[in-house]
C-alpha cells in the first residue's frame, strides 16, 4: 500500500502483524512505523529485526500515518496518551484489543474516520490466525481494502456484528486453547494405550494438523468427514460411543457458553 502505517504497541501480536504484511508485501518497511510503552525495548526489537522505523514519540508515530493498528495490552487503552484523539483525526484507526468495545474505543479515538475492531488469535503469529472483526458505520471502500489487506497478513478474516464478538472470541480466540488442551490430553491417553511420550505427542499433532487440512480444503461438514472413518461397530465408533456416553458435545457448548459470558462480563467491566 502507498499509505503509511503506525503500530501502538510493539509486542507479540504487533510482531507478528509486521512479518506477515512485510512477507505479503502489503507494506514495505519504509512505510511502517511503531513505538512502544515506558520500557519501549519492544520497538527497539521490532525495529532492528524487521527493518520499520520506530518512532521517537507519538506525534512522530503518527504525523504522516494514514492508518494505525492499536496493539498494546487493554489494561492500558484508559491510561493512554489523551493526545491519541487528535493525533489520530481523521485517519483509520485498527484495534486488536481484546474484549474493549467499540463504544470505549471512540471515546479514546474520538475524531478517526473509521474504527474498527478486531479479534485475532494465537495462530497468527505464523500467518495461519483468523480474525473477526467489526464496525460502529460502514466503512469506504478503500478503508475496507486496506483493512483487509491488513488482516490477511495474518491468515484469514470474517466481518461479523459486534453483537457477535463475544461469541466468536469464545470459539476462535480461546479455541486455540481448547485444542491445544485436546492435544495434551490425546497424548496422555495414547501414553496410557502403551505409547512412548514423543511417539505419542508426534501422533497427535500430525492427526490434528492433518485433518484440520483434511477439513479445510474439502469443504466438507465434520460430521461428513467423521462418518467416513467410522465404520459401524468398529474401532472409531467404539470410541465415538464413548464420546456420547460423556456428553462430548454438552461439554463442548457449556465451556463455549462460560467463554461468551466471561468476554460480556468483561466488556462490561472494562
Ligand atoms: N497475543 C494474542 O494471542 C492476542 C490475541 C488476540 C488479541 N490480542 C491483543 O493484542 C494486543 C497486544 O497483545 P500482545 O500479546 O502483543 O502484548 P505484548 O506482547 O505484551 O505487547 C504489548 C506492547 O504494548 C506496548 N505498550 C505498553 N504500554 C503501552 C502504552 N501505554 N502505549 C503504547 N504501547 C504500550 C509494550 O511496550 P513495552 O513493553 O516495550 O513497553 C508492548 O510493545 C492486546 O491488546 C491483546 O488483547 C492478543
Amino acid at each position: 500500500m502507498s499509505t503509511k502505517l503506525a503500530i501502538i504497541g510493539a509486542g507479540r501480536m504487533a510482531s507478528a502483524l509486521v512479518d506477515g504484511l512485510l512477507a505479503k508485501g502489503t507494506y514495505t518497511k519504509d512505510r511502517i512505523s511503531c513505538i512502544g510503552g515506558a520500557e519501549d525495548n519492544t520497538a527497539d526489537l521490532l525495529a532492528k529485526r524487521t527493518g520499520v522505523r520506530k518512532a521517537k514519540d507519538l506525534p512522530d508515530l503518527l504525523k504522516d500515518a494514514d492508518v494505525v493498528v492499536v496493539a498494546f495490552k487493554p489494561q492500558h487503552l484508559s491510561s493512554a496518551d489523551p493526545r491519541l484523539a487528535d493525533l489520530t483525526a481523521g485517519k483509520l484507526v485498527i484495534s486488536i484489543l481484546a474484549g474493549k468495545p467499540l463504544a470505549q474505543l471512540e471515546k479514546k479515538f474520538s475524531r478517526t474516520r473509521a474504527l474498527v475492531r478486531t479479534m485475532p488469535n494465537t495462530p497468527a503469529a505464523i500467518g495461519a490466525g483468523i480474525t473477526g472483526w467489526s464496525v460502529a458505520k460502514p466503512l469506504s471502500e478503500s478503508d475496507r481494502s486496506a483493512v483487509l489487506g491488513i488482516l490477511d497478513a495474518i491468515g484469514k478474516q470474517v466481518e461479523v456484528p459486534e453483537s457477535e464478538i463475544d461469541a466468536l472470541m469464545a470459539v476462535s480466540s480461546c479455541g486455540p486453547a481448547y485444542l491445544f488442551e485436546f492435544a495434551g490430553a490425546l497424548r496422555e491417553a495414547g501414553i496410557a494405550a502403551g505409547l512412548d511420550r514423543a511417539t505419542s505427542q508426534l501422533l497427535a499433532i500430525e492427526m490434528l494438523l492433518g485433518s484440520a487440512k483434511l477439513l479445510a480444503q474439502s469443504g466438507a461438514e465434520p460430521e461428513d468427514l467423521r462418518n467416513q472413518v467410522t465404520s459401524p461397530n468398529g474401532t472409531t465408533f467404539a470410541a465415538l460411543k464413548r464420546f456420547e456416553a460423556h456428553h462430548f458435545r454438552d461439554m463442548v457448548k457449556d465451556a463455549i457458553l462460560a467463554a461468551k459470558a466471561r468476554s460480556e462480563e468483561l466488556s462490561r467491566e472494562a
